[in-house]
């Protein structure tokens, strides 16, 4: 199994300020130092915290490969096509949401989704599809001629009860069987952690999973002490 990590959040506190710290872009390549396989980010309609700069460099300077998490507009389109990703993983966005909160309504466009994959794939960009564990999005997925799918892993990482999260686990599973079974590959994510990815690891047909909230939150906490210790040096 891959590891990509999301680097939404660096920017997010970038944000907060309004300034040009942390450089998720710094961030990219301190995560590919570390091993990681992939960087992903998402580049929202209302820019809330990725920017059209930050797509920019990363795909110039990042050496591993860059998903971009997109919606299927003709705006972000038109980026994707400029920028060349090597992978376009579709969501659905609203800008209310705090985050992606849903997988795509595959079956429900899938005349337009076709169009939209087709698109990209002519420039060389493999597409993927958000999707909730659900086998009619799956089967949708595959008819548009999507090359991978990435299942929704949100449900899961919130269930409460262990048994709720298990049943959740088998969908996924089950989600993630049919998905190779039609030929595509299988990437999963949102809201996976230090403790919920140990079910998720053992699904064979897993290839990837997109990580970042609970990356970039621990790294807080793994990084703060060093960051005091550097200020305490130049203090005294
Ligand atoms: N995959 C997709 C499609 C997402 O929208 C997100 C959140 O941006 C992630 C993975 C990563 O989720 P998390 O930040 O909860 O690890």
């Amino acid at each position: 199994m891959r590891l990509t990590v999301n680097i939404d959040h660096v920017a997010t506190l970038r944000e907060a300020r309004g300034g040009v710290e942390p450089d998720p872009v710094t961030a990219a390549h301190i995560c590919e130092l570390a091993g990681a396989e992939g960087i992903v980010c998402h580049l929202r309609e209302d820019r809330r915290h990725i920017n059209d700069r930050d797509v920019r460099l990363l795909r110039e300077t990042i050496k591993t490969k860059l998903d971009l998490e997109m919606a299927a507009t003709p705006e972000i389109i038109n980026i994707a096509i400029e920028t060349l990703p090597e992978l376009a993983t579709l969501v659905p966005e609203r800008r209310q949401e705090l985050t992606t909160e849903g997988g795509l309504d595959v079956r429900g466009q899938k005349h337009y989704l076709r169009d939209v994959v087709k698109e990209l794939q002519k420039h060389e960009i493999e597409v993927s599809l958000f999707v909730d564990p659900i086998p009619e999005q799956i089967q949708a997925a595959h008819e548009v001629g999507a090359n991978k799918v990435e299942i929704h892993t949100g449900e899961y990482a919130n269930a409460r009860s262990p048994l709720i999260q298990q049943a959740l686990v088998e969908k996924i599973r089950a989600a993630a069987k049919l998905a190779a079974e039609l030929g595509m590959g299988v990437n999963a994510g949102h809201g996976l952690n230090y403790i919920n990815l140990v079910p998720i690891k053992h699904i064979a047909e897993i290839e990837e999973v997109s990580i970042g909230h609970a990356l970039i939150s621990r790294g807080v906490f793994v990084g703060l002490e060093q960051a005091v210790k550097e200020m305490l040096d130049l203090v005294k």
